[in-house]
């Protein structure tokens, strides 16, 4: 491996000069002006941490529990589509490199390798999370089909993502008619495809045709009436949603905008946790993304009280550059970089990590 490459931008910066234009924009992208992609960063500025000295930290341990099961690092896989664009083994190459960390991993529903292909991937490996994304379609028989096949694969949680009634403009996307090129496809989802469009991202467009606008919180009930694997709702940023949430009975809470891809303008997630966590924290697990690149990102968030974060892009990054190997090499690094933030900041265990750490300024 490159030794040059020290942190989560240098394979940020690598995989740029690595992928076709059209492909990162995509995955790069956040919609219209990308306000919120960048406050998403700026925001971890506006929180500092206040460490605890002489602690002997000789001794660490970064394992935690999520919905009641063991996560050796408090990091999953954010769910993203399309994998196959960044390396021929796309999804089958993160879940492998999520088992070797222990990490979690969520599957998009719109992967590029089926939901049976990474779950046989995992079978015989160390990984306790594997979680299905699920979009619900408005053909619900198909909706209905995914979850059955989740749950027969051996998924563990289902997450429900909430924030994507309709896409998000992304306006590279729109300016090259985005569309999964030929050779891939929806391979949970035989029988639809990505359309070709002119003036507008294809994605865009297949949300448009395919999901749900008219989802509701009694959707969540419907979604309960069909399976009893724990439910996770990702892309969450109030708190009287959140509140909302557990009503209806879901395990856990993913306070998300999308990476910035949904309503630019919306709050950073590292702004919105601390009143989600207020709220539901007692009740349910509370987990965050958007924007985490840094150990020390993830320390604040778990000081705020979330139990984990998801980390989206820099895998991407990871993929495009080296495929498995890079995955496990963001991991690795996000991994060491949080053992030694823990450690300067006097924690030896992530139960140890609590809100006298950070002052908000
Ligand atoms: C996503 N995200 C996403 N979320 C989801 O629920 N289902 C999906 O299929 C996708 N697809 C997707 C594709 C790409 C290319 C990206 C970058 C993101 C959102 C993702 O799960 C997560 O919320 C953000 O990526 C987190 O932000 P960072 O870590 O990328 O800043
Ligand atoms: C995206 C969708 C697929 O962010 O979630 O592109």
């Amino acid at each position: 491996m490159n030794p040059k490459l020290i942190n989560l931008f240098d394979y940020e910066s690598l995989a740029k000069q690595r992928l076709p234009q059209t492909v990162l924009d995509y995955y790069a992208s956040g919609a219209w002006d990308e306000v919120t992609l960048l406050d998403n960063r700026r925001a971890f500025e506006r929180y500092k941490l206040c460490p605890r000295m002489l602690v002997d930290v000789s001794q660490q341990d970064l394992s935690t529990k999520i919905l009641g099961k063991q996560l050796d690092i408090p990091i999953l896989i954010a769910p993203m589509a399309f994998q196959c664009l960044a390396d021929a083994e796309g999804e089958l190459a993160t879940v492998r490199a999520a088992s070797a960390f222990g990490a979690g991993m969520v599957l998009s529903t719109m992967s590029t390798k089926s939901l049976e292909e990474v779950a046989i991937k995992v079978k015989s490996e160390n990984l306790q999370h594997l979680w299905f994304q699920l979009y619900i379609h408005r053909d619900r028989s198909l909706t209905r089909d995914l979850i059955q096949r989740a749950e027969a694969a051996g998924f563990n949680a289902l997450c429900l993502t909430v924030d994507v009634p309709v896409l998000g403009r992304r306006e590279r996307d729109q300016q090259n008619n985005f569309t999964l090129p030929s050779g891939l496809e929806l391979a949970n989802l035989s029988g639809c495809k990505i359309p070709e469009t002119v003036g507008e991202s294809g994605v865009f467009a297949y949300v448009a045709q395919q999901f749900d606008p008219a989802l509701t919180w009694k959707d969540i009930d419907w979604l309960r009436s069909q399976t009893n694997l724990p439910l996770v709702v990702k892309g969450i940023l109030r708190p009287d949603d959140a509140v909302r949430a557990v009503e209806y009975g879901v395990q856990g809470v993913i306070v998300s905008n999308h990476g910035g891809r949904q309503l630019d303008g919306a709050i950073a997630t590292i702004d919105a946790l601390s009143d989600v966590v207020a709220a539901v924290g007692d009740h349910v697990d509370v987990l965050v993304d958007s924007g985490f690149r840094r150990g020390t990102d993830i320390l604040k968030a778990l000081a705020l009280g979330a139990k984990a974060v998801l980390v989206g892009r820099p895998v991407l990054w990871g993929l495009s550059v080296a495929g498995e190997a890079g995955v496990r090499k963001v991991l690795e690094i996000l991994q060491d970089e949080l053992s030694i933030a823990m450690a300067l900041s006097g924690c030896r265990t992530i139960q140890e990590i609590d809100a006298s750490l950070i002052k908000q300024v």
